[in-house]
């Protein structure tokens, strides 16, 4: 019979945790909205001890969430716990997630304790985690360097003390498929009551066998994969979820199992999470790269043309790829654009539909053929929040062999502000009088990176910048087709949001 394989995000808790890919409380919940359309299972939606802003985060998201489950993760601690069921006590389907390494090296090095010591502390936090929430999820951290006799011992008491769900990390990303496979079916084999619990695989990217080992767990009847959008993660990063998926639909007679995923909401879910923390997919990455469905060279053309099949073994239509074509014209009315974005698959509501009107306008003013690339870009550039700063105007003047300038006049709550600067290029001149004008609040620009949302001399232009002051790191971004007005508005995108974090 078919199994259901479950799909446990963990985009919003290790995905979150690596370098630059840090959200605020709006766009983590943007994100977890997002996965509860895709039919993610499980959504892990932070660490609420680590931070009051991450408790926040996992709390509203546990408040907003219907559909999937929602996870706070917690070391075995006492305090953890409290911290993790506060946060998700009134999530319609709440789960608490423990951890505790079982490796000799974390025990003896990281942890300082005994293994009995870590059995004892596995038993108290579970059966703690069980006094207050009925689906408790053990992880024995690092458990593929785990010996495997102990590790045995660790699921046994985790699954005596009430765990529902154990899992099987491989924290380091060490291992090699075969060996997954080997470490599963063992467990399966010798850990008591392990028929009535889910297996879960949790498997890091370092050897780039993360999707490889994930699906070798699941051959070897692990029923839930814990993954991130577009393999997002600490160091190398997680094993990526749009890859899982695709893989288990597309070789579903191998696997003989499904998931819950609504493939079409794929494109759109890492597009959305590219944009937030400031990136772009690499051209060449599976399933959601710009060139996972292009062909350049004449035979594959040729052949794509002749049978689809030819080279293509997934239809870019089933993750909900659009077709760049013309899509709105400059007489369009908003009841067109509200069509052509109910088709593509997005919600909205009146503000946000007169909103995107009123930016489709501004653009067709500019730019003869608008495409549906275009009016994603638009739909996921909207601004997240209103900022205490918008630019009115700006005037750029720049030449080859000599210096820069910039004038920009902004709005800041109802006031306007003017400034002057100099600077190396029309960009460093625009960012000079910014920090001037807004009281060098951004201490470094760690990132700037422009790419084009679709063909032609009059496309969109993005920027996404990556600012930061103190200990905070922003992205912002800026969508027109003027690239300096693009460049300044993510500039002030990013001013607004440090403003707002501080
Ligand atoms: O990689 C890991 O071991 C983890 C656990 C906390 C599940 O992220
Ligand atoms: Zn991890």
């Amino acid at each position: 019979m078919e199994r259901h394989i479950r799909i446990f995000d963990t985009t919003l808790r290790d995905g979150e945790q690596a370098p630059s890919c840090s959200m605020n409380t709006e766009e983590k919940l943007e994100i977890a909205k997002q996965l509860e359309l895709m039919g993610v299972d499980c959504i892990e939606a932070g660490f609420p001890i680590s931070s009051e802003g991450a408790f926040a985060s996992v709390e509203k998201i546990a408040k907003a969430i219907k559909d999937s489950q929602v996870a706070a993760l917690c070391r075995a601690v006492q305090k953890d716990i409290d911290a993790a069921w506060n946060s998700i006590k009134s999530a319609a389907n709440p789960r608490i997630h423990t951890f505790l390494a079982t490796s000799p090296i974390h025990m003896e090095h990281k942890l300082k304790m005994s293994p009995e010591k870590v059995l004892e502390n596995i038993d108290y936090a579970v059966r703690y985690a069980r006094s207050y929430c009925p689906d408790v999820e053990f992880s024995a951290e690092d458990a593929m360097r785990s010996e495997k006799e102990f590790l045995v011992k660790a699921f046994n008491t985790a699954i005596r003390a009430g765990a529902t769900v154990i899992n099987v990390p491989d924290t380091v990303g060490y291992m090699l498929p075969e060996e997954i496979y080997e470490r599963i079916r063992y467990l399966y084999e010798n850990v008591n009551g392990i028929e009535n619990v889910i297996v879960s695989v949790h498997c890091h990217n370092d050897l780039g066998m993360a999707v490889a080992n994930s699906l070798a767990g699941v051959r070897a009847g692990a029923l839930q994969v814990e993954c991130t959008v577009n393999g997002l993660g600490e160091r190398a990063g997680n094993a990526a979820l749009e890859e899982i998926v695709m893989a288990l639909r597309t070789r579903k007679a191998l696997f003989d199992a499904y998931t819950n995923i609504d493939t079409k909401q794929i494109n759109r879910s890492s597009k959305l999470v590219y944009n937030i923390i400031g990136q772009t997919a690499p051209i060449n990455k599976p399933i959601v790269g710009a060139n996972a469905f292009a062909h350049e060279s004449g035979i594959h053309q040729h052949g794509v043309l002749s049978a689809r099949e030819t080279y293509e073994i997934m239809k870019a239509e089933d993750l909900g790829i659009v077709e760049n074509k013309l899509v709105i014209g400059k007489h369009s009315g908003k009841h067109a654009i509200a069509d052509k974005l109910k088709n593509m698959g997005y919600d909205f509501t009146p503000d946000e539909l007169a909103n995107y009107y009123e930016k489709v306008k501004d653009l067709s003013d500019k730019k003869k053929n608008i495409t549906d690339s275009d009016l994603e870009a638009i739909v996921n550039n909207k601004e997240r929040f209103l900022g205490m700063y918008k630019l009115e105007h700006f005037d750029v003047h720049t030449t080859r062999n000599s210096t820069s300038s910039c004038v920009i006049r902004l709005s800041k709550e109802g006031d306007v502000i003017e400034g002057v600067s100099l600077g190396d290029g029309p960009i460093n001149a625009a960012y000079n009088v910014i920090n001037n004008l807004t009281g060098n609040i951004c201490e470094k620009l760690v990132n700037y990176s422009i790419h084009s949302v679709s063909d032609g001399n009059d496309a969109l232009g993005e920027v996404t910048v990556r600012l930061k002051s103190k200990d905070i790191i922003v992205t912002g971004r800026g969508l027109s087709t003027n690239i300096i007005e693009s460049s300044i508005m993510a500039y002030i995108n990013g001013i607004n949001k440090i403003l707002e974090m501080k």
